[in-house]
């Protein structure tokens, strides 16, 4: 079953957050140590959530009348996604990617870029995008990817 993708709601911020949270500590390890797991999960306050769906464009997947995860971009830039750990490998996360691009394309962007955590780089480079400059001090690496 393909996901609906609909805007986050103000009221959407507790599940989202939680989300998050679930979806570092328990799919970014093994590829990331699970301290800085936890160090990267607590990074999101509730008021830094709401801060996100002031400032950014925040998408939301349903699978099953579910929040199944959640994206967020601002321009050209993928600021955020997210998987419930109870629904990953289901193609939510590449679900809310395509939207996105497809989102960018049609508003006339020539390429996304974005900041891969290191465990979520090879989902990102199988997926066409490509390292676009030196890993960052905070363990980010920088990507892109032409858009037509
Ligand atoms: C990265 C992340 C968002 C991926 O989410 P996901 O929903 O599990 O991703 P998908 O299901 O779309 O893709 C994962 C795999 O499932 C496979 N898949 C895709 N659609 C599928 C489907 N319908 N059924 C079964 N498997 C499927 C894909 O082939 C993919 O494998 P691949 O990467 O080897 O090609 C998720 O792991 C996550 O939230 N990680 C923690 C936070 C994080 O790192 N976010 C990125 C920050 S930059």
């Amino acid at each position: 079953m393909s996901a609906i993708h609909r805007r986050a709601m103000f009221n959407d911020a507790d599940c989202l957050c939680d989300i998050r949270r679930r979806s570092i500590l328990e799919l970014a390890p093994p590829k990331m140590s699970v301290a800085e797991a936890q160090a990267w999960a607590a990074k999101l306050t509730r008021a830094g959530m709401e801060q996100k769906l002031r400032e950014l464009e925040v998408w939301v997947a349903e699978l099953d009348g579910f929040v199944a995860g959640w994206g967020a971009i601002r321009g050209d830039r993928l600021e955020g996604l997210y998987t419930d750990p109870e629904f990953a490998g289901r193609g939510v996360g590449a679900g809310l990617l395509e939207m996105f691009e497809r989102l960018m394309c049609e508003r006339g962007i020539r390429a996304v870029r974005a900041e891969a955590s290191s465990n979520a780089m090879a989902f990102y480079l199988r997926r066409g995008y490509r390292a676009n400059g030196p890993q960052s001090p905070n363990g980010a690496w920088p990507i892109a990817k032409g858009l037509r």
